[in-house]
């Protein structure tokens, strides 16, 4: 058994004496940057070396929300070759795994980490490759640009508290209401949001327990894209909403099934089966529309106009489980 040091131990090269990124290898693959793309490495099942090219914006953008959310539910796919998939204390990382064709033709690779190893090198490898100019979290109309030779760090972007009420926003002692004081501005799409609070007459003594806010003023306060946040908590019920603009990030391989609703503008998803990418549906979502995705696919959301979304996860430890057996649903309805 490795000491929690050594497990955390991140394998990265010297910087680059023109670039300025280092490499960094976890297991059989290796990781580089250059000044547009981030090159991944892998020896496939069969022997052969194999590389793999990604923008090294949306590449960043992937490895923040990996990063930031702890690996997620289920499968985080970067495109539609590599990606990482949470165990919830190992994580596997893989190249063409859920890829039909690389799997069919042996070039794939699949490795797994203590959950501590991949995030130590993951968090690594972003802080080295984030520029100054560059936040992974903001809508590409709203940062610079991720590109070029090492140009300083993005920190105080890249190292944001995850938003997690513990039951409610703007309860005693729980996750704050967003305001100009607390620099949340209001969004230059949301201009047009209400700003005003809820009257709320509790009983004496139940001050703590009667709660309301106005949960559209909240989300235009958003600073960031693409990054949901736990507005209120009731057990296993997570109600996560988020604001989104351009590209999901990753293309989101479910563990369970997964309810949004539309609040504002408008959403296209790309659904596709999780383990092949062989496409299944697109699903165009306007406001007010609801959708459920099923536990085996994978989607990818396109938001022309910032729009708020909200996220309903069942996140019970569980429930993977339960319908890996069989004794839950991979659907919310059966007709
Ligand atoms: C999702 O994968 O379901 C997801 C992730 C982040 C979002 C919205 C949806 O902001
Ligand atoms: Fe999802």
């Amino acid at each position: 058994m490795n000491a929690p040091s050594d497990i955390a131990k991140v394998i990265a090269s010297q910087p680059d004496a023109t670039l300025g990124y280092r490499d960094f290898s976890l297991g059989g693959f290796k990781f580089t940057r250059d000044e547009y793309f981030a090159h991944i490495t892998w020896t496939t099942r069969d022997g052969r070396p194999l590389s793999h090219t990604m923008d090294i914006g949306n590449f960043l953008r992937a490895l923040m929300r990996d990063v930031a959310w702890g690996f997620f539910y289920g499968g985080v796919n970067f495109d539609h070759v590599f990606g990482t998939t949470n165990h919830y204390s190992t994580v596997d990382m893989y190249a063409g795994t859920y890829n039909a064709t690389m799997k069919a033709a042996g070039v794939d690779r699949l490795e797994n980490f203590p959950t501590a190893q991949i995030a130590a090198t993951f968090s690594e490898m972003l802080d080295d490759w984030t520029n100054e100019s560059f936040d992974p979290f903001s809508a590409p109309q709203e940062t610079g640009s991720p590109y070029g030779r090492k140009n300083g760090h993005s920190r105080a972007k890249i190292t944001r508290a995850r938003e997690l009420a513990t039951r409610c926003v703007g309860l005693k002692g729980d996750l704050n209401l967003r305001s100009d004081e607390r620099g949340a501005p209001v969004n230059r799409a949301f201009a047009d949001v209400p700003q005003d609070q809820p009257e709320l007459y509790p009983e004496p003594g139940f001050e703590n327990e009667v709660h309301a806010f106005n949960l559209f003023a909240f989300l235009s306060r958003s600073q960031v894209t693409w990054n949901p946040s736990f507005t209120s908590v009731v057990k296993y019920s997570f109600m996560c909403p988020t604001t989104e603009e351009h590209i999901l990030p990753i293309i989101h391989a479910n563990d369970r099934v997964e309810w949004f609703f539309q609040m504002t503008d408008e959403i296209h998803w790309d659904c596709a089966d999780k383990t092949t990418g062989k496409p299944l549906a697109r699903v165009i979502m306007k406001a007010g529309d609801m959708a459920a995705m099923p536990a085996y696919c994978r989607h990818q959301g396109y938001s022309p106009k910032r729009s708020m979304l909200l996220v309903w996860e069942n996140g019970s430890p569980n429930l993977v489980y339960e319908i890996q057996k069989g004794d839950a649903p991979e659907v919310p309805v059966k007709f």
